[in-house]
């Protein structure tokens, strides 16, 4: 029966009398390139496809040497001569799996190929054939998504440095407050009131800095969870500026800073009253800690109709303008260690990323400015003032 005789002519089968014509019809509406070429390597036959993908005309194809094609460049040459001896010298006669190379197009732009090579026998003679498959956009979406890979992959290797960092910065004062309590507990009654007076405030700063870096810490997972808000009520800017600074004073103090302030105008503006603080006051120890000793920090404050602008000035280590670049990033602690100056390096490298959430909550904008290393640095902020309200104008 015909219906199960798999060797019956398709033409036939189809009630079609001329095969040769049904054929080529096949040929050329395939929508993959078909290449036939003889065992000198020489091409004999291509399709129209053949021609669409590579933008060549069959007068440029047929007659030439595959292994030479115009829309081949040296490397893919070089790479189809490896899979052309395998293919000789392969059993089955076919590739076990297609080849994906670039081809260059007449108009000089690549398009990816996945190209699978038959040996054929016709009329007696072994012919090659190649069928190549347009892979364009499948190519695209593997490359973007390797891109993506790799991004995470760094981020993951951040990721883990950030723990490694976290956990040294959480283990800093904690070794100190234990050393603290340790030496008070075994010796209390054989220490004079000012080694106890001291030790007391060796565990007050160590709890103190603790509770600093757990509180960045849960900031961060708020941030990272989308949980992050902010509590918005009308405030006075400048007292906001003024408690910052007198709240980390002490900080400049040991380091031995100068710290001016500049002109304070009261200025009504809608603000979570605890964070502005903490980003102020995140500025002022990022320029007292990056800062030699002996050196001078500055903080303004301006405003016009739309905007207040923030602005905290030191003349310390500076920034390169690739260290910028990694400013307010998640983990974006600096490695500092080519700078030969009285710095202090801990941080958990989280305060400038929580400031930009922090601003960016309140439609305001940070950045940083620095003529380079040793030039110092300016870390400023905005708020907006909410143009047209009346409440806004100082008072
Ligand atoms: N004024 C500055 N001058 C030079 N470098 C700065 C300055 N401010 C910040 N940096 C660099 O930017 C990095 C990130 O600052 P950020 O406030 O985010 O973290 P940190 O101060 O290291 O840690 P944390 O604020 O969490 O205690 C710092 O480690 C520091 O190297
Ligand atoms: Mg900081």
């Amino acid at each position: 029966m015909d219906s199960e005789n798999g060797g019956a002519a398709p033409g036939k089968l189809l009630g079609i009398v001329d095969e040769g014509k049904l054929f080529r019809h096949l040929f050329e509406t395939s929508p993959n390139a078909i290449v036939l070429f003889d065992e000198k390597g020489i091409v004999r036959a291509c399709n129209v496809w053949t021609e669409y993908m590579t933008g060549y005309p069959r007068a440029e194809i047929i007659g030439k040497v595959f292994l030479n094609l115009p829309f081949f460049t040296k490397e893919v040459m070089a790479q189809l001569a490896l899979k052309y001896q395998e293919l000789l010298s392969s059993r089955s006669g076919q590739l076990d799996r297609p080849v994906d190379v670039q081809v260059m197009r007449k108009n000089g732009s690549p398009r990816w190929v996945s190209l699978l090579g038959t040996t054929i026998q016709i009329d007696g003679r072994s012919m090659m054939q190649v069928i190549g498959v347009d892979i364009e956009a499948r190519k695209r979406l593997e490359l973007v998504l390797e891109e993506e890979n790799r991004a995470l992959k760094a981020l993951d290797e951040l990721r883990m440095q950030f723990v490694t960092d976290a956990t040294h910065e959480l283990k800093t004062p904690l070794t100190s407050v234990d050393g603290a309590i340790q030496l008070l507990d075994d010796n209390f009654s054989a220490l004079d009131r000012d080694t106890i007076n001291s030790l007391l405030k060796l565990v007050r700063r160590g709890s103190f800095r603790l509770k600093e870096l757990i509180e960045l810490l849960l900031d961060f997972s708020r941030i990272e969870a989308g949980h992050f808000s902010l509590k918005v009520a009308r405030e006075d800017l400048s007292s906001v500026i003024k408690n910052a600074v007198r709240s980390v004073s002490f900080l400049a103090y040991q380091r031995r800073l100068r710290v001016t302030v500049g002109e304070l105008p009261a200025l009504q503006v809608d603000i979570d009253r605890t964070r502005i603080e903490q980003v102020v006051a995140n500025l002022l120890t990022n320029a007292f800690k990056n800062t030699p000793p002996g050196g001078a920090i500055e903080v303004t404050m301006s405003f016009d109709r739309d905007v207040a602008t923030v602005s905290v000035k030191d003349d310390g280590v500076g920034l390169t303008s690739n260290e910028i670049s990694k400013l307010f990033t998640k983990f974006g602690k600096i490695d500092r260690t080519d700078v030969n100056a009285e710095i202090n390096v801990t941080g958990s490298g989280l305060g400038l990323f929580i400031s930009k959430e922090v601003i960016g909550k309140h439609g305001g904008r940070i950045w940083a400015e620095s003529g380079g290393r040793m030039k110092g640095s300016t870390f400023s902020f905005t708020l907006p003032l909410g143009r047209g309200d009346e409440h806004a104008l100082p008072i």
